[in-house]
C-alpha cells in the first residue's frame, strides 16, 4: 500500500478518517499509514491529526497534472515548469532565461528553499502557498516596463476574485492586502542590454493560500486565503494568475482601464502614510494615484510630492509595514 491510497482515502471523506479505519481499509499496520502520513506531509499536503480522532486532509499542494487539465492548452505545457522544491523559483527562471528560454516561460514550486523577497529580504516559502515566476522577453519600451509590477498586483488581485469571489486590495506599489494585511509579494527582477532596455524580466510571485499560520514574527501583518476562510486550490489560482498575466501583455503599451482599477483597488488613498527617505520620516496623505503609477502624497504643511517605488518606502499606518 502506498501515500496515494491513504491519500485516497482522505480526499474522499470530509471528517477526519482515523488511523484504526485507515488500517482496516488499506490493509496496513498504524505505523505504515503514520509512514505514508508523513511522506504526505512532505510533499506539501497539510494532514491535521486530531486526537482520537483521526486525520484529516486541509489543503492540497500544487499539482501539475491538475494543473495542466485546468490550462488544457491556454498556457502550452511546454513552457510551464513545476518543481517540488527549489531553492527559488526566480534564481531557478533567471538561469534559465540567461540560457534562451522562450517568453512566457513559467516556474512553479511547491516550496521554496531561499525565497527571496524585496529589499535582499527572504521570503518564507513553506508548502501551502504558491511560488511562481513568469518569464517576459519584452518588446515595450523600458518607459512602459516601469509599472509592470505595480500591474502583476493587480493580475492576482483578479486571479483572487476569480476564484474566491472576494476581491483583494493593493497596497502601493503592488502588495494584494486582504482585510489590511500581506496576502502576496511580488519580486520583478531583469536583465539589462547594454542600452539600459531590458533584455528580459522575471516576474516572481509567491501568494499565501493554505498556509493555516504564520511565525509570530510576520503573523500580524501576513494573511492567506486559508486563514480569510477562503477555500481554494494552488491549482485553480495558478492557473487564473497565469491567464491574468498572459492578458497583461497585451495592454502594457496603454494599461488605461488597468490604471483606473488600480486606482480603485489602492487601499492607501485617502490615509496617512509615512514616507521614508534616507532617515528622514515625513507624515502625509496619500492623495492619489498618477499616469505613471507613482503615489502623490500631501504632508502635513501642504506641500505635495509624487513619490515613485524604489525611490522611497510608504510606511502605511494601519498593520503592517513593507
Ligand atoms: C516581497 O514582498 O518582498 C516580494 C516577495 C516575492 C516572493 C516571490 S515567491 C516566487 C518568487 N521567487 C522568489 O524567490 N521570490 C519571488
Amino acid at each position: 500500500m502506498t501515500k496515494e491510497d491513504v491519500l485516497a482515502l482522505l480526499e474522499k471523506s470530509d471528517a477526519p478518517v482515523s488511523g484504526e479505519q485507515m488500517c482496516r481499509a488499506l490493509g496496513m499496520t498504524r505505523a505504515g499509514v503514520w509512514k505514508a502520513i508523513e511522506a504526505l506531509r512532505a510533499d506539501g499536503f497539510d494532514i491535521e491529526a486530531a486526537p482520537r480522532r483521526g486525520y484529516r486532509l486541509c489543503a492540497k499542494p500544487l499539482q501539475k497534472q491538475a494543473l495542466e487539465r485546468l490550462l488544457d492548452g491556454s498556457f502550452p505545457a511546454d513552457r510551464l515548469i513545476v518543481l517540488p522544491e527549489v531553492d527559488s523559483t526566480n534564481t531557478y527562471l533567471k538561469q534559465l532565461a540567461s540560457n534562451g528560454a522562450p517568453d512566457e516561460t513559467a516556474v512553479l514550486s511547491i516550496r521554496q528553499t531561499a525565497g527571496r523577497g524585496r529589499r535582499g529580504r527572504s521570503f518564507l516559502s513553506e508548502p501551502g502557498g504558491l511560488y511562481l515566476s513568469y518569464l517576459i522577453r519584452p518588446h515595450e519600451s523600458a518607459q512602459e516596463l516601469l509599472h509592470l509590477t505595480a500591474l502583476a498586483g493587480l493580475c492576482v488581485c483578479n486571479a483572487v476574485r476569480q476564484v474566491t469571489g472576494m476581491q483583494p486590495s493593493i497596497k502601493w506599489p503592488n502588495d494584494p492586502v486582504l482585510n489590511g494585511k500581506k496576502l502576496c509579494g511580488i519580486l520583478t527582477e531583469s536583465s539589462l542590454l547594454p542600452d539600459g532596455s531590458a533584455a528580459w524580466l522575471v516576474v516572481g510571485i509567491g501568494v499565501n493560500v493554505g498556509q493555516a499560520s504564520f511565525p509570530p514574527d510576520i503573523a500580524d501583518m501576513a494573511t492567506s486565503l486559508a486563514l480569510q476562510e477562503l477555500d481554494v486550490s494552488p491549482d485553480a489560482l495558478a492557473d487564473a494568475i497565469l491567464a491574468q498575466l498572459t492578458a497583461l501583455r497585451t495592454v502594457l503599451t496603454d494599461p488605461v482601464e488597468w490604471l483606473a482599477e488600480y486606482r480603485r483597488r489602492c487601499v492607501n488613498l485617502g490615509r496617512p502614510v509615512r514616507v521614508l527617505r534616507g532617515n528622514t520620516v515625513r507624515q502625509a496623505t496619500a492623495l492619489a494615484i498618477d499616469e505613471q503609477f507613482g503615489l502623490t502624497v500631501q504632508y502635513e504643511n501642504g506641500e505635495t510630492e509624487t513619490v515613485r517605488s524604489g525611490e522611497v518606502s510608504v510606511r502605511g499606518l494601519y498593520g503592517y509595514i513593507e
